[in-house]
């Protein structure tokens, strides 16, 4: 595995693939590998010549209270992940290199940005949007791996992709989970051995209520607080949200058939967890 870190090593390397006609398969994360990123790149390497993965902490995604400068890093760890993936190049960019001066163009996300994750932490999707157009134009990907765990960027992503033409096509791939059901996270490490206890409680929550939905109940301000309850008492977590949306569109449920998202993020003392569950109608 080769590790590049600058454009223009990026740029001759994406020009001879191409000249090559090789099918490029483009992972981006932020890092601190773990098996959900595990998954997204071997669908990539069964699927593409050439696998890219990308680690880069993004600073404009993340608000001014948020965990930039905490949020978790090994480098030496990501390195060896994506050789045990097969990963072919690994960009691994400062943010000098991604930013070299303040941004004089940014992209921002005018649908499924002001609800759920977007309403709370804004101009996070702007962030997400901008860097990710950025490396899609630098790496000119085939194919691109997101996980369904951040399934409203994956929304995102595909109206990005969509609106600004990219020839990429997106895989959405489906969230890996811990024994206890808790989503795999990079975030996970930060909890407390007391909080890890209890955080498996809001996937099942999530549960919970698509059983109920699907038993007909459709009385989503009580099945909302109901579900609220039950991770303020079972857990030392706040309810950041909890809400039912239609999906992709992300929005309030008018009719009972089609596809659903059941969407919830509670707050720990040291890290914020989200989940859901998308399900049909
Ligand atoms: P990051 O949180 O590192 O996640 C990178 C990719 O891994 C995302 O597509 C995410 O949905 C996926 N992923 C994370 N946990 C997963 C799990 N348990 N199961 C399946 N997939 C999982 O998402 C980002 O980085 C950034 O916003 C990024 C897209 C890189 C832009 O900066």
């Amino acid at each position: 595995m080769k590790v590049i870190t600058t454009k223009t090593e990026l740029q001759e390397l994406i020009l001879q693939l191409k000249k090559q006609q090789q099918s490029i398969g483009f992972v981006p994360t932020m890092g601190y590998l773990h098996e959900g990123h595990r998954a997204l790149l071997k669908e990539a390497r069964d699927q593409n010549e050439i696998v890219i993965l990308s680690v880069f902490v993004n600073p404009l995604q993340f608000g001014p209270n948020e965990d930039l400068d905490s949020y978790p890093r090994d480098i030496e760890h990501d390195k060896q992940t994506a050789i045990e993936e097969e990963v072919d190049y690994l960009f691994l960019p400062s943010s000098e290199e991604m930013y070299p001066s303040a941004p004089s163009v940014t992209v921002q996300v005018q649908r499924r940005a002001d609800v759920l994750c977007g309403r709370s932490r804004p101009g996070h999707f702007d962030g997400v949007a901008t860097v990710l157009t950025k490396l899609f134009h630098l790496i000119q990907p085939d194919n691109v791996y997101f996980g369904k765990k951040d399934a409203q960027q994956v929304a995102v992503v595909a109206g990005l992709i969509e609106d600004f033409h990219f020839p990429i096509k997106l895989n959405a791939v489906q969230t890996v989970r811990e024994e206890d059901g808790l989503a795999k996270s990079s975030r996970n490490v930060k909890l407390s051995p007391e909080e890890r206890k209890e955080a498996g409680i809001l996937y099942q929550t999530l549960s919970i209520a698509r059983q109920e939905l699907i038993k007909g109940n459709h009385d989503l301000k009580e099945l909302k607080r109901q579900l609220k309850d039950r991770i303020e008492t079972n857990t030392s977590g706040k309810v950041d949200y909890l809400e039912i949306l239609t999906y992709p569109e992300l929005e309030e449920p008018s009719v009972w058939e089609g596809s659903f998202i059941i969407a919830g993020a509670v707050c720990f003392l040291s890290a914020r967890l989200i989940d859901n569950i998308i399900f049909e109608l």
